[in-house]
């Protein structure tokens, strides 16, 4: 192995029709110790949050900062307490916030986040999968504690999903409908509503027309759980209209002014956040619910239960193809997952 990789990273937060906006770079290849892994990256997926950090910020850093969360790749050096890999596994991984990402030939990630790829796929299906599945699993399971063992329970609830067909949408609906619910998810176009009656969703209504209205069309008044996975200011209001009494809203975006609240107390609803991040941001020791979580998702893809979101791969992790990448994520209209594989 030699000692330099390839990478890609910025500087300062630009558009991409600055040539700076993302660069290749040569670097050194990191060190693993304690619980890393020293990964050596196949394969990545792009997710609205690269460009989130790429656009959003004032500072100028030193050294170049490298993207990229999402990734499967083969583990070539351990840290001298990792016991749950070795040297020539294939794992996938959604990463950690805080540190240097996947747009590079070789990565360091603690082993408490990463899973067993599953066997039988191509690569570039499986990186899509690490972020958004993690996402939606701790969405549904933990937050908004849905049993996936009591499908016949689960046969008498619904629950809606803002925005099925984005990354994130594409895993929910499918691991919904696997537990057994009763699927609506929101489309806005012709192409969307049919990618996400493919992955699990029985009724789609229009996120940019009035959903209570819709709902009520198809025969619901409220619904048990609402998964908010866009624009959570342009939907509160009606959020709050469609969850029954006693039903629970969960919100993997984040608001830009404040939300009232109060519409949810005379139903005494529920309401929490979801962060993929939170876990690793903060060093909690549930840190390692994220490997088990992503060996449950392995071993769903490997069944056939749960399928690839990826809709479109590029070849070369390069700069170039990074920003192709940002592009299409900025229209904030992408279909499943954009991955990019050696
Ligand atoms: N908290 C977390 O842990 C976490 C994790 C992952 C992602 N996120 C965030 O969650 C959001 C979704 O992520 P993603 O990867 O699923 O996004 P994505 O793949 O980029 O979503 C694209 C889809 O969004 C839909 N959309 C656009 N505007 C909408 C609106 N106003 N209401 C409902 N849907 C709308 C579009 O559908 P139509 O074309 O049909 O309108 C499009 O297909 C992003 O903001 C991302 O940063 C948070």
């Amino acid at each position: 192995m030699t000692s330099t990789m390839k990478a890609v990273g910025f500087k300062q937060h630009l558009s991409l029709e600055n040539s700076e906006s993302l660069f290749d770079f040569e670097m050194p290849i990191p060190k693993a110790s304690g619980h890393d892994l020293l990964v050596k990256i196949e394969a990545v997926a792009v997710n609205p949050i690269d460009v989130s950090v790429r656009l959003n910020g004032s500072e100028t850093y030193t050294d170049p900062k490298i993207l990229g969360w999402d990734a499967c790749g083969t583990v070539v050096a351990t840290g001298d307490q990792v016991t749950l890999f070795k040297e020539h596994d294939l794992v996938f991984y959604a990463g950690d916030f805080k540190r240097a990402g996947s747009n590079a030939e070789y990565q360091l990630v603690d082993e408490r986040l990463v899973g067993h790829a599953p066997r039988g796929m191509d690569i570039p299906e499986i990186a899509a999968m690490a972020l958004t599945s993690l996402t939606a699993w701790e969405a549904l399971v933990e937050k908004l504690e849905i049993d996936f063992d009591q499908p016949l329970l689960n046969k008498k609830k619904t629950i809606l999903i803002i925005n099925g067909a984005g990354g994130v949408g594409s895993v929910a609906t499918q691991l919904a409908h696997l537990a057994g619910l009763h699927v609506i998810a929101t489309a806005s176009r012709p192409e969307t509503s049919a990618w996400t009656k493919k992955h699990g969703t029985d009724q789609t209504i229009n996120h940019r027309q009035n959903m209570s209205e819709q709902l009520y069309g198809l025969g619901y008044q409220d619904v048990d759980y609402i998964l908010g996975l866009s624009d959570i200011d342009g939907h509160w209001e009606e959020m709050a209209t469609m969850i029954k009494p006693g039903g629970r809203i969960v919100s993997i975006t984040q608001n830009k002014h404040p939300l009232d609240l109060g519409l949810l107390k005379s139903k005494s609803a529920e309401f929490m956040w979801e962060w993929v991040y939170t876990k690793s941001f903060y060093q909690l020791p549930e840190m390692i619910t994220q490997h088990a979580s992503l060996e449950k998702i392995a071993a769903l893809l490997e069944q056939g239960r749960l399928k690839s979101t990826a809709n479109q791969i590029i070849e070369g992790i390069n700069a170039e193809n990074l920003k192709a990448a940002h592009a299409m994520i900025e229209t904030n209209s992408s279909i499943g997952k954009i991955v990019l594989c050696r």
